[in-house]
């Protein structure tokens, strides 16, 4: 999508349609716009409305407006009212606001919008951070995942311009900024989406491997990709045994940024990268099975972030480490009772076939120590215990460092991605005991699973921060939202990206 910064009158701008934002009235004399700083001829037909009552600016309020003979060819009268009293207008709410007017564009078939960025709106969000809300939701709001259906009339508008409207040119740069901020968050949260819902026949570990060098290539990262003889080499027996099932081999993949390691903090991202999870020989019923391409929504996740923070000119040494596998049955495949060997040396008994992504994890974090990294942060779809914790209101937070679970948190709220941290508790650990090996990989008594996967992780931790993000109810949606269609959902590229980006100037949290 084309996203321009212009700087105009609002009532000289030419437009397919242009977006004003208007709060409940208290009284219809009184109607002003929030995106806009003064009066104009626009407003008095706005007016006009309220005082019919036809438009109350309630929020998800949506009226057309048409001008004759204006430079506009429609106005796009959107409610920025509270539904309760307690509901802050804050960033997550402007970009529901702007995803229901793209949602109703391209309802018309317009693919072009132009939003004013003036007013209460500026003076609100600032320049930088209301240019940014305003594209990366436009992006969102837009993505649809097409590329396996056949174009028709119908499922082909998309909107193809957007149009963030100055007055008087100010404050151009800090607009300008914003705008590209929002888009290479968009982007690459959309590219995230795209790796997601990608059908796993599409997606082998090998093809993914083949886009990060691509992406990564163009975003100037370095990207070392192993295959099965290097990751034998390495001594990784966790992950070849959760690979060892299916006719596709594994990948793993290393991207890096170029900072120097010695002035700049190291910060290593894990994602979970299982192309495809049957369950292995502890196969999944077919409803469960069913989403299990979203299994690699970790590894897609550290990838887009690691890029648009390359993008983004982030001065940190970043480190990505994407285990790529798909967890197949067959007679190769790994026996619940196998006991396998991680390369930091530990011996695990596979108890659970399904229990597979922590195999990978714990490969990826006793790895990531030779980088001597100030913070390691895996995201993955872990554990289905998720959809009773926290359902898909947030996802799952665990960390063995209170500063970092800051961090995080912090982040959150920023980009409107919620986390909830849960408790690491020693009686977690104490049932992962296992008769014949160091560790099991799953517990011998039920309950808390989300919790014991992420004991069973901070096992293989070793002397760094830590925290561990599980997504499995965010990562894919069975119903859509404002910015986002049904699928997969990018959720954790703009947290990530917006935790290493404030990274230096929250040192001291
Ligand atoms: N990939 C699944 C977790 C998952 C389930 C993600 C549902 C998204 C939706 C993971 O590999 C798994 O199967 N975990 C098991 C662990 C159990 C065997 C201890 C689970 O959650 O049932
Ligand atoms: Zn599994
Ligand atoms: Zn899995």
């Amino acid at each position: 999508m084309k996203i321009t910064v212009t700087c105009n009158a609002v009532e000289a701008q030419t437009t397919s349609a242009l977006v004003l934002l208007f709060a409940p009235h208290t009284s219809p004399e009184k109607v002003a716009a929030f995106n806009l700083s003064q009066p104009t001829s626009y407003l008095s037909k706005v007016t006009t409305l309220v005082q019919r009552g036809d438009f109350h600016g309630k929020a998800r309020e949506l009226r057309w407006l048409y001008l004759e003979g204006a430079p506009a060819q429609r106005l796009l009268v959107a409610g920025i009212g509270r539904d309760k009293d307690d509901e802050n207008f804050d960033g997550a709410f402007l970009q529901r606001v702007i995803a229901n007017a793209v949602a109703a564009s391209r309802k018309l078939g317009i693919n072009e919008l132009c939003v004013p960025l003036a007013g209460p709106m500026l003076d609100q969000f600032g320049g930088t951070n209301a240019a940014r809300l305003v594209a990366e939701a436009v992006l969102l709001a837009n993505y649809r995942f097409a590329q396996y259906k056949t174009p028709t009339e119908k499922n082909n508008t998309v909107l193809q311009t957007l149009t963030l409207l100055l007055e008087n040119c100010k404050p151009e740069a800090a607009v300008k900024s914003g705008a590209h901020i929002g888009r290479v968050l968009g982007t690459w949260t959309c590219r995230a989406r795209d790796l997601q819902n990608t059908p796993p026949n599409a997606l082998s570990p090998i093809r993914f491997a083949e886009l990060a060098q691509e992406y990564a290539h163009a975003a100037k990262l370095s990207c070392e990709v192993w295959d099965e003889h290097k990751i034998r080499e390495q001594g990784m027996g966790a992950l070849l045994g959760v690979a060892q099932g299916s006719l596709q081999p594994p990948r793993f993949v290393i991207l890096e940024s170029a900072a120097h390691q010695a002035t700049q903090p190291t910060l290593v991202l894990v994602g979970k990268g299982v192309t495809f999870d049957s369950g292995g020989l502890a196969i999944k019923p077919l409803e469960s099975m069913l989403d299990m391409k979203y299994d690699m929504s970790g590894a897609a996740v550290v990838l887009s972030a690691m890029c648009a923070l390359a993008e983004l000119e982030s001065p940190l040494h970043l480190v990505g480490l994407l285990p790529l596998v798909e967890n197949m049955p067959s007679g190769t495949a790994q026996r619940p009772g196998d006991v396998v060997r991680a390369c930091n040396g530990k011996t695990i008994e596979v108890a659970d076939t399904d229990a597979e992504g922590r195999l990978l994890l714990a490969e990826s974090l006793a790895y990531a120590s030779r980088f001597q990294p100030e913070a390691v942060i895996d995201i993955a779809t872990l554990t289905g215990a998720m959809f009773y914790v926290l359902g898909d209101a947030a996802a799952g937070l665990f960390a063995n460092d209170a500063s970092l679970a800051a961090r995080i948190k912090n982040a959150a709220q920023h980009t409107g991605e919620r986390v909830w941290e849960l408790p690491l508790y020693p009686e977690f650990s104490q049932q992962l005991e296992s008769e014949i090996a160091d560790i099991r990989n799953v517990a011998s008594k039920r309950g808390a699973g989300a919790s014991k996967g992420a004991a069973f992780l901070a096992s293989f931790v070793a002397g760094y921060k830590w925290a561990h993000l599980d997504i499995a109810a965010m990562a894919s949606s069975t119903k859509p939202t404002a910015l986002a269609p049904k699928g997969g959902t990018g959720w954790g590229v703009r947290l990530l990206v917006e935790l290493c980006l404030n990274w230096s100037e929250t040192k001291t949290l």
